[in-house]
């Protein structure tokens, strides 16, 4: 008798059918597993898939990413967002090339040490290239099994999270742990998505209860909406000939350690004046401002940002505090900006700047 439930039963050729070929499905090295599982929880296999091929090639083992300087790595990251995720990877390169002699670790526990790898990324590097019975449990396996077995016990509750723990170790294949997860992960990103789910392509649509009782669009179910922050910035464009200001970001914000030109945050959307008169600490001297750009609506898991570009008009030459460089059109390449940044440099007014 076999020992896997009748979902694996059913999910499995219809993934071997068609699941996607992705350039890490060619693989077993728990590196590049590693660095796929980190890349798609931050955006989707699509956009995903070109973040990863560049990495790999940058950095083709994980002494070489282990060995990489910092701001190259969150050069390649731009965009990705959560750059705290580029520097942990950055961190457990080290952890893995200093404490394992370059060599991941197969086990869940020892996996979970790494900076940055926590359940489910130990879980599916354990499943997919050790073999491990480890259920993952990500946003797709969240809405395949409410679904298919008609659960609305939120899925942010800790009774939630447990519950579907258990339910997903108990339908694992142990023979197959690593395709079985990707198949219940494959079925969520292709078929069983958020809105409009092609439950006529679907292996488990006849036994699926929320369809069965016309429920799919309200499962799964989410109590706490995330509170979201509205936030107001202004960038100044000071040039200088041929180049413009920049600084390195610090602090406990967001985009730690990303580059940007002078910004100053206004509580409410802010006006010229009161964003000339905060320039003064930076200048020296209340800038004239003429308006480049914005306000541009820039989303955020947990804020909303309305942003501003000014250009400072004739900056007068003073001496540039602490921390502050000038870059050119070339230079500024080289730098991770956050990604609100690059789409102004992208755009008309970015292009225009260093003309
Ligand atoms: N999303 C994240 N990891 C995945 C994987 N290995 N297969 C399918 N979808 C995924």
């Amino acid at each position: 008798m076999s020992t896997r439930s009748w979902f694996s039963q059913r999910l499995a050729p219809w993934y071997r059918a068609h699941g996607r070929d992705l350039p890490w499905r060619r693989t077993r090295d728990p590196y590049r597993i590693w660095l796929s599982e980190v890349i798609l929880q931050q955006t989707r296999v699509d956009q995903g898939t070109a973040y990863y091929e560049r990495f790999v090639e940058q950095y083709p083992t994980v002494a070489d990413l282990a060995a990489a300087p910092e701001g190259a790595v969150m050069k390649l990251w731009q965009g990705l967002g959560y750059y705290s995720r580029a520097r942990n990877l950055m961190t457990a390169a080290r952890q893995v090339v200093q404490e394992h002699g370059g060599t991941f670790p197969s086990s869940f526990p020892e996996l979970l040490k790494l900076k940055g790898i926590g359940d489910y990324t130990a879980a599916a590097i354990a499943s997919i290239v050790f073999d491990r019975p480890e259920a993952v449990v990500d946003g797709n396996v969240y809405r395949v099994l409410a679904r298919v077995f008609g659960i609305d016990t939120p899925i942010d509750s800790s009774e939630g999270r447990k519950a579907f723990r258990e339910l997903a170790y108990s339908l694992l294949d142990p023979k197959s742990p690593g395709d079985h997860n990707q198949s219940v992960m494959e079925l969520g990103a292709t078929v069983c998505l958020p809105r409009n789910p092609a439950c006529e392509d679907c292996p488990l649509s006849s036994r699926c209860i929320a369809r069965k009782e016309g429920r799919i669009d309200r499962l799964p179910v989410k109590v706490g909406k995330i509170k979201v922050r509205d936030r107001y910035f202004h960038y100044l464009i000071i040039r200088s000939g041929e180049r413009v200001w920049l600084h390195q970001r610090t602090g406990k914000d967001i985009w730690r350690d990303l580059y940007q030109p002078p910004l100053i945050e206004t509580d409410g959307a802010g006006n010229k004046a009161q964003v000339s008169r905060s320039a003064k600490d930076l200048l020296g001297y209340q800038p004239e401002l003429v308006a480049l750009a914005g306000p541009v609506r820039h989303v955020l898991s947990h804020q909303v940002i309305q942003a501003r570009f000014w250009n400072v008009v004739d900056p007068r030459r003073s001496t540039m505090p602490e921390g502050w460089f000038l870059v050119g059109p070339t230079e500024l390449k080289d730098h991770a900006v956050p990604r609100l940044i690059e789409r102004f440099l992208e755009s008309e007014h970015g292009e225009d700047l260093f003309s």
